[in-house]
């Protein structure tokens, strides 16, 4: 049998955190010049001459090597005398001494030993790892009973097949848990995901306005639980909907959970909870035909926003680039409510609480969200595990703003109202901390799906405000909860607190701490479980005074809706504008009813400003305001409530996803080195050719490159940019495909980087066809054109290699350094707003 071999060249060619794919050729036998492990494989002789090897470097000492045995290669793969895999299924391993474990899982691992935090030693008591050397290596019923047979029901059998036995108990048991494995999902934000924290602050600023340690004492690292959703589908509808999307953090503080329970964007949609239910039944699918699916574009919810205007703030953000992020990791948080901070010496101050990504605030073009909710619907929950498992942790700066009590009046919107934001001009941010997210969940459904928020989790120091939105949350939450989970809810492992829990509340369904002794009740002659003073770290309320009389009202500065949708507005960039009025005509333009589309312009929108009033108007249909009937726009602005306030202010491409699209006949040695170096920048490249199996580079027919997808298997939504290496015949092919034509004005009309070198470049200028383009002029020269963020070299050697090591950065020279620069910019906007985009058919 011929034994295939890997050639891994030596680790130190390749820069910190890269990733490189080789080829397993099946010459043969030659050991692996690695340093400490010789990684032997045994293949079939009738299977691919293929497999994939990728090599991690996660730090100077550990090399994490990954193989991949692609499902079309027939035999088994033995790593060191041991047995990986067999036949045609796939097998990830690492040279880590758990050799059944992925590099995600290693990665993961590293991290988490270096993070571990109260919450997941807690965990860890609950937490199974079903190696086969452990737990894993026996079968058995859920009362314990080894199994010897999980594949046949047991049954009367003669000369055939006879009828089932209801005696067999094991068959009942393994049906009986597959019946009841669902739960109601959640009324809202039922689609999400999360993944695990921690949370720490600089210093002890805050100990101005409270006493809470979880917010003053910098030696603390508090264990925390995120999970991100969107609000209007249900469990397996989309990620890339158009929607605010849920930002609610858990911190498991030593003095219980405090849950942060808050959105993507900082106002709400009404300002009494009372109004929940029907904005939440209005966006939600039609009650008559369940239609449409996680969508506001239908007539019910426009119908809404028209008659209770008070929603015009909040749908104008949702209508922005803020209702179709990029990615959970570039979303601002919010807890969106006022809440209260109380200090040591009894004094009270309003609070707004924010999370701002360290990445950055980015979003998706309209098309492109469209596109991925069929292309890949869980690209927001897939982004986020692989930017965890690659080692890229997700980081948010957590500020706040605070009022002292006396001020509560001195503005010209009432600050309880959760349809107002407070304008930073008007009260700074003040950064007090940070947010890490760093280890994905182990199972989906005991984290991710039976974590269970409530606002009324609130730990000493903080408190609640009249926001009369708050009010109302905090009865709701705790009551669906018994609905989803049952009244012990705050047992399950992901919900209970890492610090002591005693008191006399008992029973209820799944009840799971056993309370020793007689006494359940307080007082108690045994002193059992006695309430604890304020001065001892009892909850104490703030000692409000109040007076009033009982009725059903709002105060008089809620009756304004229209200041701050105008000043959200008018802050926005002008490609934010244009995509907020297409955003408004596209759902209106799925209203059918002329009621609805009419009214929300004349309603809501000639409240706003006349252009937007207009441009929608015209769009969809409706009565064109005259520029006197359109309520005077005041002009105001605030610069952070437009995304490219947050643009980090180093150019940077952590966790961007790089797409090399290739032909037979591509130029390898770019390929290699353009990845490499975008590697060591912390960004992920992947290969995309005429088929997931060899590509051959120009000049060798034998050696080929592995690629991870075929043109048709990825789509270019799926990539921040992209990249055409040279090799005239690879171009040539390129350029006789449609499907890589389009590849390029897909991503052109998305306003992404396009970068490519020598003959690529005719490539891009072919399929783009706009005289308004250049690119570099000659394919003898490394010069470096950049025009509407295409980014273009005539040749790419070690001279220019040398530069790119050293920057991300616009230049004369560096291709790598100029088009990253371009994609640490996110996206080119000036081509859509000098009309480029729409001459491209994408
Ligand atoms: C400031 C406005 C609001 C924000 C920011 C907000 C945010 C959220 C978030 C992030 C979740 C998902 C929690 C998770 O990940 O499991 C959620 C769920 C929920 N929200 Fe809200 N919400 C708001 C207003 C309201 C109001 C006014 C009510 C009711 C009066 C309400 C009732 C619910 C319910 C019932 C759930 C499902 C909870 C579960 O089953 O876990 N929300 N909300």
């Amino acid at each position: 049998m011929r034994k295939p071999t890997v050639n891994l060249p030596s680790f130190a060619d390749f820069s910190k955190s890269s990733q490189v794919l080789f080829n397993i050729k099946r010459l043969a036998d030659r050991p692996i010049p690695t340093p400490d492990r010789t990684l032997s494989l045994r293949t079939s002789d009738l299977a691919p001459a293929d497999a994939k090897v990728s090599v991690w470097r996660t730090n100077g000492d550990a090399h994490h090597w990954r193989l991949f045995k692609p499902t079309g290669i027939k035999g088994d793969i033995i790593c060191n005398g041991s047995l990986i895999t067999t036949g045609s299924s796939n097998c990830i391993i690492s040279n880590e001494p758990t050799m059944s474990e992925s590099v995600g899982q290693t990665i993961k691992r590293t991290f988490t030993n270096a993070t571990s935090t109260a919450k997941v030693a807690d965990l860890s008591r609950d937490t199974i790892d079903p190696t086969p050397s452990g737990p894993g290596s026996i079968l058995t019923t859920d009362h314990g009973v080894k199994v010897s047979d999980t594949d046949n029901w047991l049954k009367v059998s003669g000369d055939g097949t006879g009828p089932f036995l209801l005696e067999d108990q094991i068959a009942r048991e393994k049906i009986h848990r597959f019946d009841h494995e669902r739960i109601p999902e959640r009324v809202v934000h039922a689609r999400g995901t999360g993944a695990h924290g921690y949370f720490k602050v600089f210093d002890d600023s805050a100990s101005k306005y409270t006493y809470a340690p979880v917010l003053t004492d910098p030696s603390r690292t508090t264990s925390v639980f995120v999970r991100f959703s969107t609000v209007q589908g249900s469990r397996g509808s989309a990620d890339t909907v158009r929607d605010a999307r849920g930002f609610a953090v858990k911190m498991y503080t030593e003095e219980g959970n405090w849950d942060l329970v808050g959105n993507d964007i900082p106002v709400f949609f009404i300002q009494d909870a009372i109004k929940f239910p029907d904005v939440i039944h209005a966006v939600k699918p039609e009650p008559h035909n369940e239609v449409p699916q996680g969508q506001s574009a239908h007539n019910n919810f426009w119908d809404f926003a028209g008659l209770q205007p008070e929603s015009a703030h909040m749908v104008m953000w949702v209508m922005s680039d803020r209702g179709i992020p990029r990615s959970f990791r570039m979303m601002q948080g919010f807890g969106v409510n006022t809440y209260t901070l109380l200090n040591a010496d009894g004094k009270r101050f309003f609070v707004k609480f924010h999370f701002i990504p360290e990445l950055g605030v980015h979003s998706l073009t309209w098309d492109e969200a469209l596109k991925i909710c069929g292309q890949d619907p869980d690209f927001h929950r897939k982004d986020l595990n692989e930017a965890l498992e690659n080692g890229n942790p997700a980081k948010w700066t957590f500020a706040i703003q605070t009022i002292p009590e006396a001020d509560e009046h001195n503005f010209d919107f009432d600050i309880l109202d959760a349809t107002k934001l407070w304008p930073e001009e008007l009260v700074p941010l003040q950064p007090i901390g940070e947010l890490v997210v760093n280890r994905p969940v182990d199972e989906f459904f005991p984290e991710t799906e039976q974590v269970a928020f409530c606002t009324s989790h609130i730990v000493p120091g903080i408190g609640f405000s009249d926001d009369p939105l708050l009010q109302g949350r905090n009865f709701s939450y705790f009551d669906t909860q018994i609905t989803r989970l049952g009244i012990n809810w705050e047992q399950i492992p992901i919900n209970r607190p890492v610090c002591p829990v005693m008191n006399h509340q008992r029973g209820g369904q799944q009840q799971h701490r056993i309370v020793k002794g007689e006494i359940n009740y307080w007082p108690n002659r045994k002193n059992v479980g006695p309430p604890v003073p304020a001065s001892e770290g009892g909850y104490a309320e703030f000692q409000q005074k109040v007076s009033g009389i009982k009725q059903r009202v709002r105060g008089a500065k809620f009756q304004e809706h229209f200041n701050q949708a105008q000043l959200f507005y008018n802050s926005l960039a002008p490609h934010e504008k244009a995509h907020l009025i297409a955003a408004i005509s596209f759902e209106l333009s799925h209203c059918d009813d002329p009621v609805v589309y009419r009214s929300y312009v004349t309603n809501v929108l000639s409240k706003i400003d006349v252009d937007l009033a207009q441009a929608v108007a015209r769009n969809v249909g409706g009565p064109v305001p005259i520029e006197s009937d359109v309520q005077v726009n005041q002009g105001k602005k605030s610069a952070p409530l437009s995304q490219i306030y947050y643009m980090p202010t180093k150019p940077m491409i952590k966790s961007r996803r790089i797409v090399i699209l290739v032909a037979d006949g591509f130029n390898a040695v770019e390929v290699g080195a353009v990845k490499a170096l975008l590697g060591s920048a912390g960004a992920v490249s992947f290969i995309v050719g005429p088929r997931r199996g060899e590509v051959f580079p120009e000049g060798s027919a034998e050696v080929g490159v592995m690629v991870d997808h075929h043109y048709e298997g990825q789509r270019s939504t799926m990539f921040d940019a992209l990249f055409i290496p040279s090799g005239k015949e690879h171009a040539e092919a390129l350029m006789s495909n449609g499907r890589t034509v389009h590849w390029v004005r897909e991503a052109f009309g998305h306003c992404k980087t396009i970068g490519a070198i020598g003959e690529g470049i005719a490539f891009v200028q072919q399929a783009l066809a706009l005289p308004e383009l250049s690119f570099a002029p000659k394919l003898d020269r490394d010069d470096v054109t950049t025009s509407y963020g295409v980014v273009t070299a005539g040749k790419y050697g070690v001279v220019s290699a040398a530069h790119d090591a050293l920057t991300i950065g616009a230049g004369p020279k560096g291709f790598v350094a100029n088009f990253a620069f371009e994609m640490s910019k996110h996206r080119c906007w000036e081509r859509e707003m000098d009309g480029l985009t729409s001459k491209v058919a994408f």
